[in-house]
């Protein structure tokens, strides 16, 4: 018997918006979002688990695209917790997205809030009616449509943690995201739990017809991610053997999943070690490529900031948080359209002259 091979080469160069090769016609791993009627780049942002930042830097990096000069959408999108609006010092009194999913006929962009930075307007989670994760896939088609329609250039998604299927689905609008971790094992490994569930969610979308496949998945599903035996190259291997035009495609499901990480919570530069070791085990375990893309200190004014129920980031300042969030929106903001090469070698380089070169006299110096 022939023994498969599939390698983890970059998609072809993707699209930074929505993924051209998706037509609803066939089965779709990705929320199929119609690509002409897209104009916004959108920036989904997920983790495992809540408490890791993702909302702070949701809010970092919007304020830093918007203060490069783009238009930029921040979308409350977690469903059960919506609460980006504190943070933006935005009171809950505006209709948001849950009203927009509730109202038949109802316009997402005009339901955008201004916010006291000028070019980023923000959209509320549930705004006068509850944001639900319950909703159906309808709903998100709808919902992701509206989304890549919006008039802006960047359209930053702050999604819930964990693995719900409105997050998954939302998370896999578009070819790129974001997942943010820290350095500890426990959120590490929920991490590796929100990838696994990516991974099987987007092959039982992709290849829903198929019998074969979604009894084996479901049977998959039943085992702990612990278990060595789940490694998603099995799976390519046993469905290449039963069906070798099936397995070509589940490949191709695998290969179009190249997330991006960020490590919050810093201390030392020495902890970007987590990052390699990361991507090593989602490489190993999971077949999927993990970029290193960016490494956030811990910044205790961020904290004193939310504590005291302040807006953050709503001046440029120069934190260390906010440093590390400038250099990374000014990263996306050229960068993020094309496939990373040397993405770790090269944050480590950038961590270390942020650190070593003093802060806020290292925040003026180029990215490398
Ligand atoms: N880089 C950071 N430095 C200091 N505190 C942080 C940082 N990032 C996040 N936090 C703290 O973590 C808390 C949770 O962050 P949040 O963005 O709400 O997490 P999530 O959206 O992932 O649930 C914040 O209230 C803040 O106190
Ligand atoms: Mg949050």
């Amino acid at each position: 018997m022939r023994t498969p091979t599939f390698t983890l080469a970059a998609p072809s160069q993707h699209s930074d918006r929505v993924d051209p090769s998706i037509s609803p016609a066939r089965s779709d791993s990705h929320l199929p979002v119609d690509p002409a009627v897209t104009s916004a780049t959108v920036i989904p942002i997920a983790s495992g688990k809540g408490g890791v930042g993702k909302s702070v830097f949701a809010v970092g990096l919007a304020a830093a695209l918007a203060r490069l000069g783009r238009k930029t959408v921040l979308i409350d999108l977690d469903f059960g917790a919506p609460n980006t609006h504190s943070l933006l010092g935005i009171r809950n009194e505006h209709p948001g997205v849950g009203d927009f999913l509730r109202v038949r006929g109802s316009d997402l962009a005009s339901l955008r809030v201004e916010t006291s930075i000028t070019d980023l307007t923000f959209l509320p989670g549930d705004g006068h009616s509850p944001l639900m994760p319950s909703i159906t896939y309808a709903e998100k088609l709808k919902l992701g449509r509206a989304i890549a329609a919006l008039p802006a250039e960047f359209v930053v998604l702050d999604l819930g943690g964990g693995s719900a299927t409105t997050t998954l689905d939302l998370f896999s609008m578009v070819p790129r995201g974001i997942l943010l971790t820290v350095p500890e094992l426990p959120t590490f490994m929920n991490l590796m739990a929100f990838l696994r569930n990516l991974v099987f969610r987007r092959i039982e979308r992709g290849v829903r017809g198929n019998l074969f496949l979604r009894e084996y998945m479901r049977n998959l599903r039943g085992r702990s991610i612990h278990e060595e035996t789940v490694r998603v190259s099995e799976i390519l291997e046993h469905v290449h053997t039963e069906d070798p035009v099936l397995g070509e495609r589940v490949a191709e499901i695998i290969r179009s999943i190249r997330p991006r990480l960020i490590l919050n919570f810093g201390t030392d530069p020495g902890e970007l070690s987590w990052l390699m070791r990361a991507a090593s085990v989602v490489r190993e375990r999971l077949s999927v490529q993990l970029d290193s893309f960016g490494f956030l200190p811990i910044d205790p004014e961020l904290i004193r900031a939310i504590r005291q129920a302040r807006p953050v980031f709503d001046t440029p300042h120069d934190g260390v948080a906010a440093i590390a969030i400038r250099r990374l929106a000014d990263r996306v903001a050229r960068l993020w359209g094309t496939d990373l090469e040397n993405c770790f070698e090269r944050l480590v380089a950038d961590t270390h002259l942020v650190f070593e070169g003093g802060g806020p006299a290292a925040a003026a110096r180029r990215d490398l």
